[in-house]
Parts: C-alpha cells; sequence; structure tokens
C-alpha cells in the first residue's frame, strides 16, 4: 500500500490525484499514514517557509517509520524539489529517501518507482523542462462532490515575491478540447462542483494555436448539460476581462464567485511586487463586477509585510478590504523566497510589527465577514449539500459563493442541490432550513 501527503494548493492536490491514479494502475492499495505504508509519497510545496519547514520535519521522522518497515521506499516530489538547493539537502541530508521529481517529470513516476524497486538506487529526475503537457494521466479522486480540471500550467508573472514560476516552469495551456472532454466525464459521473485550475487561468490560451480566451473556455464549459457548478481560480486581475466578468453573469452553471487576489491595497508596493495594476483598476474590476454579477461574492489573497512596507501602505490595504467587502481572505506575512527579487530588497519592519499588522487586518476582515453573512439572512440561497456536520442530523453545504451553511437534513440529501432559507449567520458560517 501507499501514502501520499499532500502539502500545497489545489494544483498540488490535482497532482496528488494523478500520482495516486499512476500508483493504482501499479496495483498498489492507498493508506492514510506512513506507518507500515511500503510507498510514502510526499508532495511538497514551497510558497512560504513554513510549508517547507514542516516537509523537512515530516521528512524527518519517516526514519522511524522506515526502521519498523523496512522495506518502505520514499519518494519526494512537488514544488519544492523544482529548487536545486534542496534537491541539494535532500541528497546529502536524507540519504533515506529514494526518489526526487519535481513537477514536469510527475508522469515518470511509474518508471522512477520501478528502477528504484529493481535496483534499490536513489533516483532523481529534476531537470527543468518546460516542454509539452502529459496528457491522459489516470486520477483518483478522493472527493465524489468536487472535482479539480487543470487548464494549465506554470506562470510567466514573476511576481517579485514568488517562488512558483521557478519550481512550476512556464506557463502552458492544455488543448480546449482535451479540457472540454474531461469536464464532459466529469459532469456525467456526477461531480456537482468543478473547479478549473491555473495559476492565472485569465491568460488561459497564450500558448495554443488558436488563442482560445478563457472566457470562450469558460462559456463552452458552461454549455455543457446537466446539474453542476463551475468555479475557476486563480484570476490575475492585471488580464480579468470584461469579457470574464460578462461570461460569469450571463452564466448557467457558472458560480457566483470571483477569487481575485489584489496582494497590497498600496500602488507603490504593487509596483515593488510586479503585479501590473493598480489600485484603481482593481477597483474598476471589482465594481464591474459587483454591478454585473447579482450577489457576487469576492475573495482574495493579502500580503502582509512585503520588504519596505510601511504603516501608511498597510493601511490602504485596509481601507481596500473595507471598501471592497470580500467574503473571506486569505491572509499571509511576507516569506522571503531564495531566488526571487524581493528576497534581496531591504526588510526593516520586524517581525512582531508585521505580526501585529496581521492581527489587526484579521480583525477588521472578521467584522466585514461578519457584516456580509449577516446581510444574507431571509435570502433563499441554492446549496450543495456536502456532507454531514458530526452534529445529530446535521448537514454541511455551500452556496455558490462559496459560504458554509448547516442545516437540518437527511443524509440522502448529499451531493444535491437544495433551496435553503438563510435564518441565522454566525461570523462566517450560516444556517438554514430546507425550503
Ligand atoms: N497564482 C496565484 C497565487 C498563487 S500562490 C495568484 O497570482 O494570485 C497563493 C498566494 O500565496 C498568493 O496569492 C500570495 O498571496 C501568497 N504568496 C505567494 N508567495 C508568497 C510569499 N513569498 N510570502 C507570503 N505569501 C506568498
Ligand atoms: Fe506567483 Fe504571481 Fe504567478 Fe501567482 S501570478 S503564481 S503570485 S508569480
Ligand atoms: Fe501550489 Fe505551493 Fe506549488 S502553493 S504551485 S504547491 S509552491
Amino acid at each position: 500500500v501507499a501514502f501520499v501527503e499532500t502539502y500545497g494548493c489545489q494544483q498540488n492536490e490535482a497532482d496528488s490525484e494523478q500520482i495516486r491514479g499512476m500508483l493504482e494502475h501499479c496495483g498498489y492499495g492507498l493508506t492514510d499514514g506512513p506507518e507500515g505504508a511500503d510507498l510514502v509519497i510526499f508532495n511538497t510545496c514551497a510558497i512560504r517557509e513554513h510549508a517547507e519547514q514542516r516537509v523537512f520535519g515530516n521528512v524527518g521522522a519517516l526514519v522511524h517509520t522506515r526502521r519498523r518497515h523496512p522495506r518502505q521506499k520514499i519518494f519526494l516530489c512537488g514544488c519544492m524539489m523544482g529548487q536545486p538547493a534542496v534537491v541539494e539537502r535532500v541528497r546529502k541530508s536524507y540519504p533515506y529517501v529514494d526518489g526526487v521529481f519535481s513537477t514536469h517529470h510527475l508522469w515518470e513516476l511509474p518508471q522512477l518507482l520501478l528502477g528504484v524497486l529493481t535496483t534499490g538506487k536513489r533516483v532523481f529526475s529534476v531537470e527543468d523542462s518546460a516542454g509539452a503537457i502529459a496528457e491522459g494521466l489516470p486520477v483518483v479522486r478522493e472527493n465524489k462532490l468536487k472535482a479539480w480540471v487543470s487548464v494549465m500550467y506554470g506562470c510567466n508573472n514573476f511576481c517579485t515575491y514568488c517562488i512558483v514560476p521557478y519550481v512550476r516552469g512556464r506557463e502552458r495551456s492544455r488543448e480546449k478540447s482535451l479540457i472540454l472532454d474531461e469536464a464532459r466525464q466529469m459532469i456525467s459521473a456526477g461531480y456537482k462542483d468543478i473547479t478549473l485550475l491555473g495559476q492565472n487561468v485569465n491568460s488561459y490560451g497564450k500558448t495554443l494555436a488558436d488563442k482560445p480566451t478563457f472566457a470562450q473556455l469558460l462559456h463552452e464549459i458552461d454549455s455543457i448539460d446537466g446539474d453542476y457548478w463551475l468555479r475557476f481560480m486563480t484570476s490575475h486581475p492585471k488580464d480579468c476581462s470584461k469579457e470574464l466578468i460578462d461570461t460569469i453573469a450571463n452564466g448557467t452553471h457558472i458560480s457566483k464567485h470571483l477569487h481575485l487576489p489584489f496582494q497590497s491595497g498600496s500602488d507603490r508596493i504593487l509596483k515593488a511586487m510586479n503585479r501590473h495594476y493598480d489600485r484603481k483598476k482593481y477597483l474598476d474590476i471589482v465594481n464591474y463586477a459587483k454591478e454585473k454579477i447579482d450577489g457576487v461574492s469576492l475573495t482574495s489573497d493579502i500580503i502582509v509585510g512585503f520588504p519596505g512596507e510601511t504603516y501608511e501602505d498597510f493601511k490602504e490595504t485596509l481601507s481596500l478590504i473595507r471598501e471592497v467587502e470580500f467574503t473571506s481572505l486569505f491572509t499571509f506575512i511576507y516569506s522571503p523566497r531564495v531566488g526571487t527579487p524581493a528576497a534581496k530588497m531591504d526588510d526593516p519592519i520586524s517581525a512582531e510589527e508585521k505580526s501585529k499588522w496581521f492581527r489587526e487586518l484579521l480583525d477588521v476582515q472578521e467584522e466585514i465577514a461578519a457584516k456580509r453573512c449577516a446581510s444574507m439572512v431571509n435570502n433563499t440561497e441554492k446549496v450543495l449539500i456536502e456532507s454531514e456536520t458530526g452534529k445529530n442530523g446535521e448537514l454541511s453545504g455551500r452556496t455558490s459563493g462559496n459560504i458554509i451553511v448547516e442545516l437540518k437534513g437527511d443524509k440522502s440529501l448529499i451531493g444535491t442541490f437544495q433551496n435553503v432559507k438563510i435564518t441565522q449567520a454566525r461570523n462566517w458560517i450560516l444556517k438554514g432550513e430546507l425550503v
């Protein structure tokens, strides 16, 4: 049996689903912990230092599971393995790791595994190869309702803080017909919540011969008949078009949710981050989306404490979140990544000071989220029922805007869409009853 652990974002998760698919084809069963597993694969994430420390800590602990089960093989893959310094560290300091491969070499797993099992020698497959996309890999999806569908890989944006373009390589899009086929399969297999994935879905199609836009792709998928929601992430504000927002507004299955990371509310910092938009442009898109998409739910990513950021800059971020009123935010304290331009910039603000700003941001957002949720009381919302909450007779689902709703109901409703009247808001969780 094999154990696969995912450390990163949805793309990382989607890669793990392909890893599980390949392992199943190789005859492995899957288990949910490293103890006793014949094969352990850690699919790593390099986005912040904390993510990397977790991986190294857990790899260290594998010494013990391996001692109790000497035949255990250990593989590391994912974004961290796109960094030569990390690979060197694994080579030298973690001799019991049998195999390492970067995201470009995911499809080689069966071959690498065979090599390790037959020769007992360590394998490293980490050269940069920005080449073709490996299509047609088997996939094991753990969730029966939600499916990820990658539409593009890599990133060309080189935001100055970010490691992704270095570890995932240049942007490349999948052929539209292949994406449509996969979406059709997912819908007829009964998946209810399909999320299209890419680091910057708005630049989908630029590497393809007939240059389809993301809005066109979204519209074509939306035209597939069936009972499902269609979501996507991530949109980059620099090329989020009105065409895209109109497509969402006029869509049949497209959820009324836009995840649009702005990172900072200060133009000076946005420039230093190499984001290619300013506060005004961001607010223009958001206001257009609010005007066109009834009840749109907006979410975003924010970095606090970018090198050179002052409290004045940070206050611009606070004023932006007050102005937009996001449903929820993913907030991060800046973490220097070796090899990125920002890691060489002057960073005079102390960690304590940044944590103070960070808490201030969380407090402001908590108030906004509570207010937004409270404003939904008495609305009737379409909700996808996803699971039992664990409390007796209670179910948990999500609105089109991705807000959690808890309600009383029979578990036979799991996997169906229901109209739910919102009766109560508790911070960012809604309570409701079946209509
Ligand atoms: N491609 C997406 C984001 C991918 S990474 C986009 O451009 O929006 C997810 C989030 O991690 C980013 O939006 C950013 O907020 C955060 N992040 C990336 N690098 C970081 C770093 N070095 N320190 C802290 N947060 C970071
Ligand atoms: Fe990183 Fe920027 Fe690319 Fe997003 S768009 S993955 S933040 S470089
Ligand atoms: Fe995702 Fe982490 Fe890689 S956020 S793209 S798994 S660095």
